[in-house]
This record gives C-alpha cells, structure tokens and sequence, in this order.
C-alpha cells in the first residue's frame, strides 16, 4: 500500500482481504482514532494551561479542568461506548470494570487502557502515549464478566498505541503485521507511515531505569554490566510508550525487572505489557518477564502488574531473569 493512504481506506482495504471480517473492526478502529485525534489535541494545549492563567483545577472560565488522565479515559469512553462493538471497558484509571450503559447495544468486544501513559512527562514537553488491547467476549450473560477481562494475551484480536510525541504517531495490529499512521494535523487524518514494522533481531539500545540499581538482583546488575561492555547505549524517556516505539523502529531492549520495591516489576500485564508484547511479536520481537512469555500468563487481576522484559528478539533471549528477590 502506498504511504500517505489514509488510516480508513487502509483498514477498508484490510478488510476486503478478509472475507468474514464484519466491518466492526474497522468502525472501532476509526473510533479509537477519533479519540486519539482529540488527546492529542488536549497534549498539545497542556502547555498552555499555565500561560492562560488556569489555575488549581479551575480555569479562567470557572470550568474544572480534569487532570490529562483522567480527560484522556473519559475520552475513550465517550468514543466508543456507544459503538455497540464493546461489551465493557477497563482502564488503569477505573478500579472496576465499566459496564456499557443501556441504551447501548453490547458488543462482543472488550476493551482494556492504559489512557495516558508517562503521565509524570506532561509537564514537561516529553512524549506520551495511550496502550489499548482488545479481546473477544467469552460470556453470554447481559453483562460482561471478570473471564472476559482475564484473557491470556495470546488472545488478543488487536493491540494498538497512540504516541503524542513531536507528532502524533498511532501504530496498530490486528495479527497481520504492526502498521504505523502518523496524524496529519493540518487535515486532522492519520497517514500511513510506517508499514509493515520489524524490529532489528539486534539494538544498540538497553532501556532501564538505572535509578532502581540499589533495588535490583545481582543478575539484573550483571547483565546491566554486560550490555554495557558490549557497547549498547541507554535510552530512557520514562515513559513506556515512547521508550518501546524508540526500540521498536530501531532495534533495542526495554527492562522493567521487579526488584525489592516493586516485587512484581511496575508495569500492567493487561494493558501495558500484553498489548506491547502482542505488537512486538508480530514485528518478530519478543516480550517475557524473563521466564516465559508475557502473551502466555494466564491474568489473575484486572490491575496485576509483572516484570517487563521486551525488544529486539535476540536481545531478550539473553535477559533470562525476573528480577525477583
Ligand atoms: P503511567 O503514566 O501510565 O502510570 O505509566 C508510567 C510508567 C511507564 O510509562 C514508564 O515506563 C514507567 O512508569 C517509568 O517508571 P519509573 O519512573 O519507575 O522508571
Ligand atoms: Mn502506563
Ligand atoms: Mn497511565
């Protein structure tokens, strides 16, 4: 496909190649875009907040301004819960689940989000995302169930995130191969830019945050070492997004190990680590948390998080460890 193809015709034309393929899809997609088009219009003004005046959580026209997460949640779900794609919603912001509401149709999707991620990076002018993974619904009842929510990530019918970075970048998977549209934002569309990703067997790049090293296993700081002496650089934004979009287009390893503070690492299983893991694989990378890979845990909570290991394929194979200790 040429690049510059709008993100709608590409999907229509995905489409046609899949004979049983519904249309939901691509109605869904084009929805979530939508969303992400009205993100990263709110990051680009964030700037400005301070300029204009506002001030606490009010602005000068008296209106509460919500803090950019929780904006970028309730974005997401204004867009696409009325699709009548989705069955429920879960997000790094809600404890719960979120149910459709009636009157909207019930969907026989599911739709898990990190709606901002790097959030701390706001205030200062530094790439951000938002993650989203979406899954089949398993029940049949009226209202979707924890089952649903708790899939492996090998299950997932599509992966995608949005970077807001200095320019806006949304990168998808339905299983056939990891494509990239980058927002136009003189005609607000999304453009293919990047078809067909694969990440390098090999980076130069290893991304940790060293700041943790008086926290880690012996192993972490031995393989810290080796990647050192053998000449990798580091590249770490703090953000996930941005640190895993960097590694992916060129070649690189992303670690969040767990380590005495964080037990379990600190990232999501189910909307941080599986959507990146399922994206990574189908650009022939990989994604474990150093013992198996992330896309065959079976989940046991909406919130779990677990030790991210991801990046360039042969990079990973050398990083056998969780951190635990
Ligand atoms: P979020 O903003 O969604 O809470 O995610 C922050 C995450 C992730 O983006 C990043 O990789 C990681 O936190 C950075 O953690 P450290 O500051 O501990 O390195
Ligand atoms: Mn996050
Ligand atoms: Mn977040």
């Amino acid at each position: 496909m040429h690049l510059g193809t709008t993100l709608t015709r590409f999907l229509i034309d995905e489409q046609r190649k899949y004979p049983s393929a519904t249309g939901d899809f691509t109605a869904l997609i084009s929805e979530i875009a939508t969303a992400a088009r009205v993100i990263s219009r709110e990051v680009n003004k964030a700037g400005l907040i301070d300029l204009l005046g506002y001030q606490g959580n009010v602005n000068v026209h008296g209106e509460s301004v919500q803090k950019l997460d929780q904006f970028a949640n309730d974005t997401f779900i204004r867009f696409l819960s009325h699709t009548g794609f989705l069955a429920g919603i879960a997000s790094e912001e809600m404890e719960n689940v979120y149910q459709i509401p009636d009157p909207y149709p019930k969907g026989k999707y599911i739709f898990l989000m990190d709606p901002l991620d790097g959030s701390s990076n706001i205030d200062v002018n530094i790439s951000i995302g938002s993650i989203f993974a979406i899954y089949r619904r398993k029940s049949v009842g009226p209202q979707a169930t924890m089952e649903d929510f708790l899939q492996k990530g090998r299950e997932q019918v599509c992966a995608g995130y949005i970077i807001y970075g200095s320019s806006t970048m949304m990168v998808y998977t339905t299983g056939y191969g990891v494509h990239g549209f980058t927002l136009d934002p003189s005609i607000g569309v999304f453009l293919l830019s990047h078809e067909n990703i694969k990440i390098p067997s090999r980076g130069a790049i290893y991304s940790i945050n060293e700041g943790n090293e008086a926290a880690w296993a012996p192993e972490v700081r031995r393989y810290v070492e080796l990647v050192k002496s053998n000449g990798k650089s580091a590249r770490y934004v703090g953000s996930l997004v941005a640190d895993f979009h960097r590694n992916l287009l060129k070649g690189g390893i992303f670690l969040y190990p767990a380590d005495r503070k964080n037990k379990n690492g600190k990232l999501r299983l189910l909307y941080e680590a599986s959507p990146l893991s399922f994206i990574v694989e189908q650009a022939a990378g990989k994604g474990t948390n150093g013992h198996q890979p992330i896309l065959d845990i079976q989940p046991k909570a909406l919130h779990q998080r677990v030790p991210l290991i991801i990046g360039s394929s042969e990079d990973v194979d050398e990083a056998r460890f969780s951190g635990g200790v």
